[in-house]
């Protein structure tokens, strides 16, 4: 790998002025565990995804746990969920006992979990669904919310990618529309600061539990104690260590105030990405038809013929080109799966899952890098010798 060649990561963060003094603030109060910044980020995100309850989380994953267990799934229960995924989505079923069982995803065109698949799962131990909605594009929530509703199954929405996303114009925000939903802010993400997550719910009772699993099944934590409220606990059910802290509230509220501008930029730089791309031979790019002011644009994803000339284009980008790719294994073909659940077929992800990667995306990309980007690939496909 060349030296000189100066490198475009996957994706990048900015902390600012604004963001230090807010995080200093919160360090400089003394609190440092859950407390009002906590409380203050609980509101707003709830309020801006359209649900009445908010509750923040040390992961996405945490809240994905605790949303399984809310609504008590268990050993010998079954959960519907996508292989075109991180491993978080299925991990977290299996922390409860419960199978996950991988339905496979709509087209290339389109990573969302194919509804009619998840139909045709569904079976007396079936308990939930719980669909991504993949680089922040909607999957057919709508019509998989019919089919949860019709056969009596949970849904629990995986929004890590989604902050601020929709299916419809003007419709419901993405994580408002299951029984939950369940948000990351891991760096990487659209409203990364660290380790951290959310769930959004219109349910105060599905609410309350999460708030006392989230701290060891404890019916007060220390803020209650301090301001008085409470001057002992009881211990309702086994729960877990799952908490927030405000210095991180603090850059995640003060992240959450630029994020509505941040996702313009995104939009743009992904409308740009799909002109610059749009005629590099033997590339397909997912969603290129899926409404970008209804998406939060998390990834930019591309996609090769086959796995073989996807390691060229990977590697010949990184190393005559400076420029980072990332991708998503398949989650059914990870050994841990394999060997607990055995071979599964999932022809369309399979297909998906050999070819796609993510390239440089983030709010302040410029045009000068994305072209850059772009004539990289466009190098990389000829090297490759992709045919159209
Ligand atoms: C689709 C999806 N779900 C869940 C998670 C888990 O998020 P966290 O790292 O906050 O636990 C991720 C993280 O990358 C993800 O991509």
């Amino acid at each position: 790998m060349s030296n000189e060649v100066e490198q475009l990561p996957v994706f990048d963060v900015q902390v600012t002025e604004e963001d230090m003094r807010e995080v200093e603030d919160a360090l400089r109060s003394g609190w440092l565990t859950m407390g009002e910044r906590t409380e203050r980020f609980e509101r707003e995100f709830a309020e801006s995804i359209g649900t009445s309850r908010g509750v923040a989380l040390s992961s996405c994953t945490a809240a994905l746990h605790l949303a399984c267990l809310a609504l008590d799934i268990g050993s010998g229960d079954e959960v519907i969920v996508p292989s075109v995924t991180f491993a978080a989505t299925a991990n977290a079923v299996r922390y409860t006992g419960a199978r996950p069982v991988f339905a496979d995803i709509v087209s290339e065109g389109d990573l969302g979990i194919d509804v009619d698949h998840v139909e045709s799962l569904v079976n007396e131990r079936t308990k939930a669904v719980i669909p991504v909605h993949y680089a922040g594009y909607a999957v057919e929530i709508d019509r998989l919310a019919e089919l949860c509703e019709r056969r009596g199954i949970g849904l629990i929405e995986d929004a890590a990618h989604a902050p601020s996303a929709c299916q419809h114009r003007d419709g419901p925000r993405l994580g408002s529309i299951g029984a939950m939903g369940c948000f990351s802010f891991f760096p990487n993400k659209v409203l990364g600061v660290g380790e951290g997550g959310a769930l959004t719910t219109d349910s105060d009772e599905l609410a309350d539990r999460i708030v006392r699993l989230r701290s060891q099944g404890m019916t007060a934590v220390s803020i209650d104690r301090h301001r008085g409220k409470a001057i002992g606990y009881d211990v309702l059910e086994r729960g877990y260590n799952y908490r927030f802290d405000d210095p991180r509230a603090a850059l995640l509220l003060s992240r959450f105030h630029r994020l509505e501008d941040e996702l313009v930029e995104r939009r743009a730089a992904v409308a740009r990405y799909r002109e610059l791309l749009a005629d590099v031979p033997g590339l397909t790019i997912p969603y290129a038809d899926f409404d970008l002011d209804c998406s939060s644009c998390y990834l930019m994803g591309v996609l090769a013929p086959d796995a073989a000339t996807r390691r060229t284009l990977r590697e010949r980008l990184a190393s005559e080109h400076g420029v980072q790719t990332t991708m998503y294994p398949a989650v059914h073909l990870f050994t841990a799966y394999i060997e607990a659940y055995g071979e599964v077929s999932l022809p369309v992800t399979e297909r998906v899952a050999d070819g796609l990667f993510s390239i440089p995306l983030f709010p302040h990309i410029t045009e000068a890098q994305q072209e850059r980007v772009a004539a990289a690939l466009r190098e990389s496909v000829a090297f490759a010798g992709v045919e159209g």
